[in-house]
């Protein structure tokens, strides 16, 4: 038996009130100056505000003393951050104390990934989240919403996407394999999992949710590969035409879009239509990674359009369509963000690259002249175990183990030379539902790891101090706890 009873984080500590330091907020404020004494609770709800067009996008400065509490800013997002600040001052008398801070964040980018496909988490976890993003100061949401394993967005045009797409027939059993390097292991628990998909109704609530929260929410679909749930619905977007059902085990399906078929790419392109409408954010990520060719070396259809167009193999098909779709976003004044397997597909420069499988393809990237979001897989995959003594939502270990001080340690720009520093937008910390089967178990892995990735998004790297952060994110997990009764796993 666990020594953390599963659920339990958040029964103890409702009994317990969250002990505040004085200034003991999380991220670190790039400057603070502390005073002598405090606004006395009757008089610390007297916000005054300032429209200062000095402060950088998204900063602040507060300042707190015997006159009253003022916040300057240039932006909403500014005075959102001051007063997300002030609530982690607030004593619990209701009293402020004296401070001064300027502050503004090191990246645009700060980001959470969330995977509702292989497990569908919900509606309700995933606004926890959101609350949970913004005491935190992180404002990207990569929600990633097409798979092999299930389609989990309503499309009016295609209604089967949800109809046969969001249901598969099975799901592995759970299993637990803590030997390092271990290798997967399935076995089917044949039982039927779904209908599970947000309706566009739904998905424009938690749009206008994250909004509210100063939180631009980022929409993955899936090209060309990770499409099976696509081709279970349309047999017609696959090479083969072959029917298949969404797929029951973990893993990568070989079978992909069909790069030579113009009616997959006018359904993509149908696709990205509801989802523009539905997502007013600047940026719609196109997926990329992990796209087997072994159907596309076979498919009449893919090798003519590689002929026909004079493209390099399989590779320069996956980069024909990236190009495409990236033009095709661009034409909508969106951008689109592509894992960094499109690399090997010469994506154009106005690719945003997202670098997973370590720094390297982002400081590739950067190299070539693309913008870039770094979440390299150690330490930014938080479904890695962290490594907790006694860890009952532990299952899987491929043999990383990442830590909240690694999570901590986590530098964007490592890497990049200083003259291509400006391409590096940030970056993300992610978790992918395979081995997380509830809300429970997603919020004990992101938090509070993710606080830590949050303070290396927005923190100067050079106030950043491990010891100092270990103090101050045990009160941000009493918060997280408190406020939004979020599962989040001890500092230990
Ligand atoms: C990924 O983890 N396949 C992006
Ligand atoms: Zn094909």
């Amino acid at each position: 038996m666990s020594k953390y009873v599963k659920g339990v984080a958040v029964a103890i500590s409702c009994a317990a009130m969250p002990v505040l330091a004085a200034v003991n907020i999380v991220p670190l404020p790039n400057k603070i100056i502390e005073g002598e004494g405090a606004l006395p609770a009757e008089t610390a709800h007297n916000v005054k505000k300032v429209y200062d067009a000095t402060v950088p996008g998204e900063g602040y400065r507060l300042k707190v003393d015997a006159n009253g509490l003022e916040i300057a800013y240039s932006d909403a997002a500014g005075v959102f951050y001051a007063e997300q600040t002030l609530m982690q001052l607030v004593a619990p008398d209701g009293s402020v104390p004296y401070v001064e801070i300027e502050d503004a964040p090191q990246f645009k980018w700060r980001g959470v990934h969330w995977d509702d496909c292989r497990h569908f988490i919900g509606k309700e976890a995933l606004m926890k989240c959101l609350d949970a993003m913004a005491l935190n100061k992180l404002n990207i949401l990569h929600w990633h919403l097409t798979e092999d394993q299930g389609w989990r967005i309503e499309i009016k045009k295609y209604p089967e996407l949800t109809k046969k797409g969001s249901v598969r027939p099975a799901s592995p059993k759970p299993v637990v394999l803590k030997t390092p390097g271990c290798k997967d292991y399935w076995e089917s628990n044949n039982t039927p999992y779904g209908p599970y998909f947000y309706t566009q109704e739904e998905i424009k609530e938690i749009v206008a949710y994250a909004a509210a929260r100063h939180i631009t929410i980022v929409p993955e679909i899936e090209l060309p590969g990770h499409a099976l749930a696509a081709i279970a619905a349309y047999p017609e977007l696959g090479c083969t035409g072959e029917q298949f059902e969404p797929w029951w085990r973990w893993g990568v399906s070989e079978h992909i879009f069909c790069g030579g078929n113009d009616a997959a790419i006018k359904f993509l392109e149908d696709v990205l239509d509801e989802v523009c409408e539905l997502f007013p954010g600047p940026v719609v990520h196109i997926g990329g990674d992990e796209a087997p060719k072994a159907m596309w070396k076979k498919c009449p259809k893919c090798q003519k359009r590689i002929a026909d167009l004079g493209l390099a193999g399989e590779e320069g098909l996956q980069g024909w369509m990236t190009r495409h779709f990236t033009q095709y976003l661009a034409a909508k004044g969106k951008r689109a963000i592509g894992w960094d397997e499109v690399l090997d597909g010469d994506p154009g420069k106005d690719t945003i690259i997202m670098s997973w499988r370590g720094p390297g393809g982002g400081i590739k990237a950067a190299a070539r002249g693309n913008d870039v979001v770094m979440t390299p897989v150690n330490p930014c995959y938080l479904d890695n175990p962290q490594g907790l003594e006694d860890d009952p939502y532990e299952y899987i270990n491929y043999g990383f183990i990442d830590t909240l001080e690694l999570c901590y340690g986590f530098n964007p720009v490592a890497g990049i030379p200083e003259e291509q520093h400006s391409h590096i937008l940030g970056g993300q910390g992610n978790n992918w539902t395979e081995y997380t089967w509830n809300a429970s178990e997603y919020e004990w892995k992101i938090w509070p790891r993710m606080s830590a990735i949050a303070e290396c998004l927005w923190t100067k790297p050079e106030r950043k101090d491990w010891q100092d952060f270990k103090r101050r994110v045990a009160t941000m997990r009493k918060r997280l706890i408190h406020l939004y009764h979020i599962n989040a796993a001890p500092v230990e």
